[in-house]
């Protein structure tokens, strides 16, 4: 699998979206992580509709987002012509996952499930893992950037690499919260492909936001 490299958006400059992403023009396999959140599901509000229908005008990069809210399906209707690629939900959010799957794999070309630290992957069955094009695990509790890496997490990824392989299952296995150059190839080596990070890359200026997503590789 190739090694993604996610921007998560929550730490960029909103006063000045469209250069921000376009400073990454030139990055291969760099996905937009965007996060969504409804004031609910988690205490926070980020990005509504109307913004992240821009985002698909200025860059021509893949847009994953993260959706950290209650009512999934309402969000999948209200996001869908904004060029989403990946549309990841909370497992936690809802009850009737099998549907939920089905009904946004008929709106989005790629689809992931979101944990919470404290949601073990066994939670997941089988045929579901199999069934999915990605599958996030949360480092940090959801909500908010620049927190610390919850440690466990490495385990977690290994179980969850053993188990793709055990199935013969295809997803990605995407990292969100707290990743830096400290614990990134850590996390490659335990299986991860895909490490979202805001904080890490947006703390420098837009000439070095490409050797910092690269040094996450
Ligand atoms: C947290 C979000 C993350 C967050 C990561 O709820 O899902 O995507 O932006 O930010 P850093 O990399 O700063 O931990
Ligand atoms: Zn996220």
């Amino acid at each position: 699998m190739d090694k993604i490299v996610s921007p998560s958006l929550l730490a960029c400059d909103f006063l000045n979206l469209g250069a921000e992403l376009k400073a990454f023009d030139n990055v291969e396999d760099l996905w937009f992580h965007i996060d969504v959140m409804d004031a609910h599901f988690v205490p926070n509000l980020t990005f509504g509709h109307p913004v992240v229908k821009k985002l698909q005008t200025v860059t021509k990069k893949k847009l994953d987002a993260h959706f950290m809210v209650t009512d999934p399906t309402f969000f999948a209707d209200n996001f869908k012509d904004c060029g989403i690629h990946n549309f990841s939900f909370h497992w936690e959010a809802t009850n009737h996952h099998d549907r939920l799957i089905s009904y946004l794999k008929d709106l989005y070309p790629s689809v992931g499930i979101a944990l919470n630290p404290s949601t073990p992957i066994e939670a997941i069955p089988d045929y579901l893992l199999s069934r999915v094009d990605l599958v996030l695990l949360m480092s940090v509790n959801p909500g908010f950037g620049g927190q610390k890496f919850i440690e466990s997490t490495v385990e977690k990824t290994k179980s969850l690499n053993q188990k793709r392989e055990k199935l013969q299952a295809n997803f990605q296995i995407q990292i969100d919260g707290g990743v830096t150059n400290k614990n990134a190839m850590t996390l490659r080596d335990a299986g991860a492909n895909n490490l979202v990070a805001g904080s890490y890359i947006f703390k420098g200026q837009p000439s070095e936001y490409q050797q910092l997503a690269d040094s996450l590789r």
